[in-house]
């Protein structure tokens, strides 16, 4: 019997990291082991502080090496930040001389063409993800590889982001004594842990709202779209309701979680909340349908803020899944309800689903992206696939100053891409 193949995973969020280990089986992720540390150093997904987030990084991979008691040397590692942008791109390239077939080379190609656009030096190309072929005039088309033809071009969805934040991730893990496996943007992982084929093909958007920042993926006839990191998160609503409440910071998130509501006129008007604003001694009660005044407004914006990005990819009519919320802010009560009367489109919170093992803690919608960073890792590991939403960097990104101690599986470019080919179509 063969060994069983470990998927190592790092989040590193705003207000949470958490490092993940499973084995990959028939079924799913069966998890070993989970660790998970309050954030340090990071900023709206971005690093700001090398030393506190490396120790809250080793604090969480320490953790969870002894749940799983497997040591964990690399993993691949979610990236988010407001430097992240995304654009698209076509590459058009002849099909090999003395064929008339599409082969794998000859889309590795195309994808190489695509990749070419200029990006300024102090940027990075994060990820290349194929959206259709175009095989002779021919466009729409999802497997271009077999088909009959001499000239093929291809759409991309480019995403980049800034060298320095992406090195400054990469520092941090490997002074947490980690290598970086892969990098990938935490969105699309995330979408990778809740959403189903069927909703790809539907079309559907999922939005991950974070401690700092809410990112969008929006996905159309089975292929990735539109991407967006988006500067504000859950603990902007925290901080507005700490103004308005005039509590401290700790005390404003245990009443967004207990009592927070997005929408004032679901909730009854005697409902009310005990507590001690600064500067009062005595407490106080406040009406819960005031949170909802201070938290409403916030939520709207943001629920506005994705309807822009939702807008741009493409009419309603092509997201007939509507939105899948997920992270740790789609918890707050009434905000699947304003996504819809904002967007105009059906919302639902969802969870990671499939996994097994020691998976308690990481079971709710706040996990999304660490799981659906073991589903990437398990694909490229050569592990069965799970899903397929987007492609590889194409072995091709270099990262300074990394340092790869642990092998990956070689995987030749046109391979890679053939099996992404077959697994998202
Ligand atoms: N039950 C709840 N109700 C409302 N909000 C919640 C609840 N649980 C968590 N949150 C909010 O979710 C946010 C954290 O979400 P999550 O753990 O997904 O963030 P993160 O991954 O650390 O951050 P980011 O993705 O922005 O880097 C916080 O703002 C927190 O207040
Ligand atoms: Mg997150």
């Amino acid at each position: 019997m063969s060994r069983p193949r470990h998927v190592f995973a790092l989040d590193l969020g705003t207000t949470k990291v958490c490092c993940a280990v499973a084995d990959i089986e028939a079924a799913g992720l069966r998890v070993l082991g989970v660790g998970e540390a309050v954030s340090r150093g990071v900023r709206k997904g971005a690093i700001i502080e090398i030393d506190r987030a490396a120790e809250a990084v080793a604090e969480a991979v320490d953790l969870a090496e002894k749940m799983a008691g497997i040591a964990i040397d690399s993993a691949v590692v979610g990236l988010a930040g407001g430097h992240i942008s995304s654009q698209n791109s076509r590459g058009v390239v002849a099909v090999g001389a003395g064929r008339r077939e599409v082969g794998p080379q000859d889309v590795g190609r195309a994808i190489d063409a695509a990749r070419a656009i200029s990006v300024p030096s102090d940027r990075r190309i994060l990820h290349v993800l194929p959206q259709q072929f175009t095989v002779d005039g021919q466009d729409g088309v999802r497997d271009a590889v077999g088909m009959a033809g001499s000239r093929l071009e291809v759409d991309a969805h480019i995403v980049t982001g800034a060298q320095t934040a992406i090195q400054n991730v990469v520092k941090v893990v490997h002074k947490a004594g980690l290598d970086v496996d892969d990098l990938v943007l935490q969105v699309l992982a995330s979408a990778e842990a809740v959403v189903s084929e069927d909703e790809l093909e539907r079309g559907v958007i999922v939005v991950d709202i974070g401690g700092g920042t809410t990112d969008v993926a929006v996905f159309s006839r089975g292929s990735i779209a539109h991407t967006a990191v988006l500067p504000v998160g859950g603990n902007h609503v925290t901080g507005d309701l700490a103004v308005g409440l005039r509590c401290d910071i700790d005390t404003a998130e245990v009443v967004k979680r207990s009592f927070g509501h997005c929408l004032q006129l679901t909730l009854p008007a005697d409902a009310e909340v005990t507590l001690t604003p600064m500067g009062y001694d005595e407490p106080v009660n406040v009406p819960q349908r005031y949170l909802a005044e201070i938290i409403g407004p916030r939520a709207r914006e943001i629920a506005q803020l994705v309807a822009a990005q939702i807008e741009m990819a493409g009419p309603a009519s092509h997201f007939a899944a509507g939105v899948v919320l997920t992270g740790g802010g789609a918890l707050l009560r009434g905000f699947p309800e304003m996504v819809q009367t904002v967007t105009d489109l059906p919302a639902r919170v969802a969870a990671p689903q499939g996994l097994s093992g020691m998976n308690d803690e990481i079971q709710g919608p706040d996990h999304a992206t660490v799981v659906g960073l073991m589903r990437w890792a398990a694909r490229w590991q050569g592990g069965k696939p799970a899903r397929r939403l987007s492609a590889p960097d194409g072995g091709k990104v270099e990262l300074r100053g990394r340092i790869q101690t642990r092998p990956r599986v070689a995987d030749p470019v046109g391979q890679r891409f053939g099996r992404w080919l077959r697994q998202l179509f």
